[in-house]
C-alpha cells in the first residue's frame, strides 16, 4: 500500500473565497463593515432566526431576517459575551460538562463565575453515543447560585435540549434574577434574567453550525414540536468559525439568542436591537460609534460607555465566510458521505462510533469519534502513533478538563468523573474533512483495520 499524507482538518478554501477576500481588500473597508453585516444576516437566515422558509442561498434577500446574529472574532469571545450579556459574574455558578474544550469553561472563569463540572452519561447518549451530560447529575448540581448551563453539541451532534429545558423549568424556584445597579449592561442583564426567570441554557455550538433537532422547547418556551437549527434553540448560542471547523473565517465566531415573546413586552421588556447593540459595545471597547459610523463627515465624536473588550470580526474574515456559506450544504453532504464509509469499517471492527443522523436529529458532521473496545490508554496511544507512522493525523477530542493543569489547580479531580475518564481512555478522532479524496478515505479505513488488529492481538 503506497503511503499517503492525510492531515487532520485542513481548511477547504477555493478560488471563490480568495476572490472575495481580494474584493474586500480592494474595497477600502477591511475591518468590521458591510461584509460582516451581510454575513450576520445570511447566518440568521440559514439558522432560521426570524422568518423561515429559506434555504442557504439568501444573498439576494437577507433584509427580512432578524439581526439576532452577531459575528465576533471567536467562539470563545461569543461564549464570554453571552455570559456577560446575561450578567454572569462573581458569586454565580455555571454548570459545564467535564467532557469539553476549555473555552466552554474558561469563558465563565473570565467573567468571575465559579465553574461546576458535571460528569457525562456512561458511554454517552444511548442512541448517538455523544458524550452528553448525565442529566440527573446536572439537575442535582443546580443551586441558588446557578445562572447558566453550558451544553456542548460535540462533534456537531445536538444535545437533548428538551431534557435540559425541562430540568431548568423544574428548578425555577431556586433561581434569583440579578437586580440592576444602574449601569446600562447591568440593566439589560437584569431584564434578561427576569424575563428568562430560570437558569439560562447557553449552547456551545462551536462544532454544530447547520445541525438541527426536533424539539418541543426552545428559549421561546414550549413550542409545537418542530425541527430547529442550532442557534434557534438555546437561550444563547456560540459558534466557532476557527480554521479547523466545517465553516471557517480563519478565526471567528458568532453569538445568537432566542427569548420568549413575553421578554419583548411588560416592565422588563427588551428589544433585539438593544441586545445587538450591547454586543457591539462589548466587542468594540464600549465605544458608542463604530468605525463605519465615524466615517460620516463631521461625525467624529464618540463616548466610551463601559471599559469593555475588543473581539469584533473583520470584513476580511467575513469575506471568507460569505463564500463558505454558498458552499456549505455541499460541504456538509461530502462530510456525511465520508462518515458513511467510516461507519462501515467501524461496524466491521466492532468499534463504537458517533451516530450523526437519527430520525429526530441531523448533525453538522464535524468530528468522527471512535472508541476501540477492550484497550487501555497506552494501547489507544499506540494506535494513534502507528496510524501516524502511516502518514495519517488523528486526534483525541478531548482530554477531559479535570485532567488539565489549570482545572486541577482549581481543585477538580478526574476521579470524580468516572464516565468522562472512561469515555476518553479508548477514544480516537479520525480525520474528517472535505479535502479527503475517496482514495484517502479508503486508505484511512485500511490503515485503521490493520493497526487496530495489530495492537489488539
Ligand atoms: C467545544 C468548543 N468550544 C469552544 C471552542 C472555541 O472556539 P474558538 O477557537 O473559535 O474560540 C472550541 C474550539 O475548538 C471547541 O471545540
Amino acid at each position: 500500500m503506497e503511503q499517503r499524507r492525510i492531515s487532520f482538518s485542513p481548511p477547504d478554501i477555493t478560488e471563490t473565497e480568495i476572490a472575495e477576500v481580494a474584493e474586500a481588500l480592494r474595497s477600502g473597508w477591511i475591518t468590521t463593515g458591510p461584509r460582516t453585516k451581510l454575513l450576520e444576516r445570511r447566518l440568521a437566515a440559514y439558522i432560521e432566526t426570524g422568518e423561515t422558509n429559506i434555504d442557504c442561498d439568501t444573498s439576494k434577500n437577507t433584509e427580512k431576517y432578524s439581526n439576532r446574529v452577531v459575528c465576533l472574532n471567536s467562539a470563545t469571545a461569543a461564549e464570554e459575551l453571552n455570559l456577560r450579556i446575561l450578567g454572569v459574574g462573581p458569586g454565580d455558578e455555571v454548570i459545564v460538562p467535564a467532557y469539553t474544550y476549555t473555552a466552554s469553561a474558561s469563558s465563565a472563569i473570565h467573567c468571575g463565575a465559579k465553574v461546576v463540572f458535571v460528569d457525562i452519561q456512561k458511554d454517552g447518549d444511548p442512541v448517538t453515543h455523544m458524550p452528553e451530560m448525565d442529566y440527573d447529575k446536572l439537575e442535582a448540581a443546580i443551586t441558588e447560585k446557578t445562572k447558566a448551563i453550558v451544553t456542548v453539541d460535540l462533534g456537531g451532534i445536538v444535545c437533548d435540549y428538551d431534557k435540559v429545558f425541562e430540568i431548568v423549568e423544574r428548578k425555577k424556584h431556586l433561581f434569583k434574577p440579578m437586580e440592576s445597579d444602574g449601569n446600562p449592561l447591568n440593566g439589560l442583564s437584569s431584564r434578561i434574567q427576569k424575563s428568562i426567570g430560570r437558569v439560562a441554557v447557553l449552547a456551545d455550538c462551536a462544532h454544530s453550525l447547520g445541525a438541527s433537532r426536533i424539539v418541543a422547547h426552545t428559549g421561546e418556551g414550549v413550542i409545537e414540536k418542530q425541527r430547529k437549527y442550532c442557534g434557534a434553540i438555546a437561550d444563547f448560542t456560540s459558534f466557532s468559525f476557527h480554521a479547523v471547523k466545517n465553516f471557517t473565517t480563519a478565526e471567528g465566531g458568532a453569538s445568537t439568542w432566542v427569548l420568549s415573546p413575553s421578554a419583548y413586552e411588560g416592565a422588563n421588556k427588551v428589544t433585539d436591537e438593544e441586545i445587538y447593540h450591547m454586543y457591539q459595545l462589548l466587542s468594540l471597547h464600549g465605544q458608542n460609534k463604530d468605525a463605519l459610523a465615524k466615517t460620516k463627515i463631521g461625525a467624529w465624536e464618540y463616548d466610551i460607555i463601559g471599559p469593555w473588550y475588543k473581539c469584533n470580526m473583520t470584513d476580511i474574515m467575513a469575506a471568507i465566510g460569505l463564500r463558505q456559506l454558498d458552499r456549505y450544504l455541499g460541504l456538509l453532504k461530502r462530510r456525511k458521505d465520508i462518515m458513511a464509509k467510516y461507519d462501515a469499517v467501524s461496524n466491521q471492527l466492532g468499534i463504537k462510533h458517533l451516530v450523526h443522523h437519527t430520525d429526530y436529529m441531523d448533525s453538522s458532521n464535524h468530528l468522527y469519534l471512535i472508541r476501540v473496545p477492550g484497550i487501555t490508554v497506552e494501547q489507544r496511544n499506540e494506535i494513534i502513533e502507528k496510524i501516524a507512522e502511516q502518514g495519517i493525523a488523528t486526534n483525541v477530542h478531548y482530554k477531559p478538563l479535570p485532567m488539565m493543569t489549570a482545572y486541577k489547580t482549581i481543585g477538580w479531580d478526574i476521579k470524580d468523573f468516572p464516565n468522562t475518564y472512561d469515555y476518553y481512555h479508548n477514544l480516537i478522532t479520525l480525520p474528517l474533512h472535505t479535502l479527503l479524496s475517496d482514495e484517502d478515505v479508503e486508505y484511512v479505513c485500511k490503515v485503521l483495520k490493520t493497526v487496530v488488529k495489530e495492537v489488539k492481538d
